[in-house]
């Protein structure tokens, strides 16, 4: 009996993830505008504020929009979206203590080991690859 329950709630649990996949897959976004962004500006396209998800890595930030399942609110990678995600990525944790305050300057990562900054920068590739490049951050503009 406890069998067939853990089944039906197992396929349950299954049909809930697709359906939200297929939600957020309907949501497009037209291209944003290149711009400049300082972390203050760039806080807002954290999915809520705006409903773009844009994050910065390595200096250049990133529209994520289109997975928005990860990075958008309730994803696994929530604490990025709108953020600074370089020591994050580094450091291999997407724990809020690896993101730079809003209010301090950009994290120039010079502490970063050997390992930690190729990890950073492979992920710098990562979504260089995957999402359109639609800014650059900077400290001020
Ligand atoms: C708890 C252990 C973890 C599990 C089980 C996990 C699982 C996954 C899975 C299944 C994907 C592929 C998602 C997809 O393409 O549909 C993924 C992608 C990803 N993971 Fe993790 N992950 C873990 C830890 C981490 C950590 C600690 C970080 C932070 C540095 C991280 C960052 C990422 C990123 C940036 C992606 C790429 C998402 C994209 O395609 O844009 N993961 N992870």
């Amino acid at each position: 009996m406890l069998t067939y329950l853990l089944i039906a709630v197992a396929i349950f649990v299954v049909y809930k993830l697709f359906s939200k996949k297929t939600d957020d897959a309907e949501e497009t976004f037209e291209p944003i505008e290149f711009q400049k962004f300082t972390p203050r500006t760039l806080s807002k396209y954290n999915g809520k504020d705006d409903k773009r998800v844009l994050m910065a890595v390595n200096s250049r930030v990133y529209d994520v929009s289109a997975s928005k399942n990860h990075y958008g609110p309730g994803g696994m990678y929530e604490n990025f979206a709108g953020r600074d995600a370089s020591r994050g990525l580094a450091k291999h944790s997407f724990e809020i203590e690896h993101l730079t305050p809003l209010d301090r300057p950009i994290d120039d990562l010079k502490d970063l080991t050997e390992e930690e900054r190729s990890a950073m920068l492979q992920w710098a590739e990562f979504f260089g690859n995957k999402y359109p490049h639609c800014g650059d951050l900077v400290e001020s503009l």
